[in-house]
């Protein structure tokens, strides 16, 4: 399975923080916004990593993160020359996701939990069609929501609707088959003239092909995308970190854990960083 990162947009909803900078570049707590999406789809066991941005942005996700063989994965960059929608992500990413199935989560989106990550691991080992979720949210309005009948079959999906019929928001992780390709290039722009990635999972859903599975109150899932969410995230992180002594989304131990990478690679990264408080967490890993 191949990994797409979206991390383009224009974050004018943070501004002026994002004038001159990428948003999935600006922190969240203790590192840049876009090493949460990362370490979900490592933990995931995804290694082909494709991180989509804009031609301003992309040298400096290269300076970041390389060619990604030093944490034991493999980084493709691609530009999004204007923020066209999320389902462009696959049109752009054509040639990357070749003919295997892939997962796309959205550069602001940040996952926290226990227990998901293993039972997402074990769906999309045969995955067919495609695997969303739905999260219960007090501001559905905000987000894609899901609607279920009384067996939480799918009865519709919706983008920001202004009277949801559901608490149900659909989070920036999705996973497609290949024929998900194919899709999104049929796909016809929204009235906000966008490729909507809710248009996507409509046409799965019509197919009977999409399932939505719930995630509940064990997992943590933070869009970053206004001044309220980014300070909650980054709060939300601190209280964790400092309460548990370990980092959330530390690359470098996703990597070790998930055997990507070894402690003399990890020894490289060491000898990198000058002295620091990551350094020093670093150094606890070896
Ligand atoms: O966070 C989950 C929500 O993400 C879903 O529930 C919605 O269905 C989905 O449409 C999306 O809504 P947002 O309002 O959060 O989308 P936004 O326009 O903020 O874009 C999400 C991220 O993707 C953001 O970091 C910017 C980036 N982006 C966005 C667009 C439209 C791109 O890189 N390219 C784009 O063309």
């Amino acid at each position: 399975m191949k990994g797409i990162v979206l991390a383009g947009g224009s974050g004018t909803r943070l501004y002026p923080i994002t004038i001159s900078v990428s948003k999935q570049l600006t922190p969240v707590y203790d590192k840049p916004m876009l090493y949460y999406p990362i370490s979900t789809l490592m933990l995931m066991g995804i290694k082909d990593i494709l991180i989509i941005s804009t031609k301003d942005d992309i040298p400096r996700y290269k300076k970041l993160f390389g060619n990604g063989k030093s944490l034991g994965l493999r980084f493709s960059y691609e530009i999004q020359h204007a923020p066209n929608g999320l389902a462009e992500a696959f049109i752009i990413g054509e040639d990357f996701i070749k003919n295997e199935d892939v997962c796309l989560i959205l550069g602001d989106n940040l996952f926290h939990g226990t227990g998901y990550i293993s039972k997402i691991r074990k769906k999309i080992k045969n995955l067919n069609g495609g695997l969303i979720f739905g999260y219960r949210v007090s501001d559905p309005q905000r987000y894609g929501v899901v609607e279920f009948d009384k067996s939480f079959k799918v009865k519709s999906i919706e983008e920001k609707p202004q009277n949801p019929k559901s608490n149900y928001a659909v989070p920036g992780l999705y996973f497609y088959d290949n024929s998900i390709v194919k899709i999104a290039k049929n796909l016809k722009p929204s009235e906000r003239g966008e490729l909507e990635i809710t248009d996507l999972n409509k046409e799965y859903l019509n197919k009977g092909d999409l399932e939505v599975q719930l995630l509940g109150r064990g997992v943590s899932w933070f869009d970053t995308g206004t001044h309220t969410s980014l300070l909650n995230a980054s709060n939300f992180v601190r209280s964790i970190e400092e309460r548990q002594g370990k980092k959330i989304s530390c690359i470098e131990e996703v990597s070790l854990n998930m055997g990507f990478m070894d402690k003399k690679m990890l020894q490289k990264y060491i000898d990198l960083y000058p002295s620091c408080d990551y350094k020093n967490y670093l150094k606890t890993l070896i």
